[in-house]
């Protein structure tokens, strides 16, 4: 199954990770589109918007206040810690849907998150912007000016900080392996990454234990929750680029 790799580890030396919620599933973060996805019966996709926020904006911080919480004492898994381990052997960078901040705290250095993070706040109408990793004691947080805060997400129908993109676009578009993890590629542009690797002739691989929309278009697709597949894949790359 790992042939490709072996038969191919001395011309990879940049290496892209396209992560999505899978990865830090086994974190205990529910995934959106899982079994598990449903808060208090609401469905996320509904809540994850600037018409929602404004609508309901204590329904709204009571999800991400709930959200936050599980995510300060998640503590990253297998997976989120073998791509780390990977900087020792080739030029990695970490491309995110995630908001949880969990490659970091794994040591990843190069991290690029698309969607923002969650411990992050910001002003929904001036430019405050503060990371508040603790609890809130109010339910609706103010902004000095008087308006209220939101999370520094990107929720659907926004876009996705530029400079971030761009970055992100210019690292897809030159690595020599692509590794898509635990993510379903169903959400714009996040999705494009892939297609964007692939017509600069990199290797694609999949990781997870469904297949995705995208899995057809992949060089190697391993059907496989991360922690067990991705310390497996970092191994053997690391033992064949010792070989060589
Ligand atoms: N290991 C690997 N993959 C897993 C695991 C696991 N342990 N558990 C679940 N998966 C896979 C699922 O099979 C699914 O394909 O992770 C994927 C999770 O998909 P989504 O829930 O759609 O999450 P993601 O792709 O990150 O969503 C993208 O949508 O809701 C928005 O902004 C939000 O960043 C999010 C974006």
């Amino acid at each position: 199954m790992f042939e490709l790799i072996r038969n191919q580890t001395k011309e990879i030396r940049k290496i892209v990770f396209v992560t999505g919620a899978g990865i830090s599933q086994e974190s205990g973060i529910p995934t959106f589109r899982g079994k598990d996805g449903l808060w208090r019966n609401h469905d996320p996709m509904k809540l994850a918007t600037i018409d929602a926020f404004f609508n309901n904006p204590k329904l709204v911080w009571e999800w991400y206040n709930e959200r936050r919480e599980n995510v300060f004492q998640a503590q990253p898994n297998q997976g989120h810690t073998a791509i780390a381990e990977l900087e020792e052997y080739a030029e990695v960078v970490v491309l995110t849907q995630n908001i949880d901040g969990l490659h970091q705290k794994a040591s990843s250095s190069k991290v690029l998150e698309l969607h923002g993070n969650i411990t992050r706040i910001k002003c929904s109408v001036c430019n405050f912007l503060d990371d508040i990793p603790r609890r809130f004691s109010e339910n609706l947080p103010l902004c000095k000016c008087g308006n209220i805060l939101r999370p520094d997400v990107v929720w659907f129908g926004e876009s996705l900080p530029q400079d971030v993109w761009k970055k992100a676009m210019g690292f897809a578009g030159e690595c020599d392996l692509m590794v898509v993890v635990g993510t379903s590629l169903v959400v714009s542009p996040a999705n494009t990454l892939p297609i964007s690797a692939k017509q600069n002739n990199a290797i694609l691989i999949e990781i997870n234990p469904e297949k995705t929309e995208m899995s057809s278009e992949m060089d190697l697709v391993i059907n496989d929750l991360s922690t067990s597949a991705l310390p497996k894949l970092v191994s053997l790359f690391k033992q064949a680029k010792e070989k060589n």
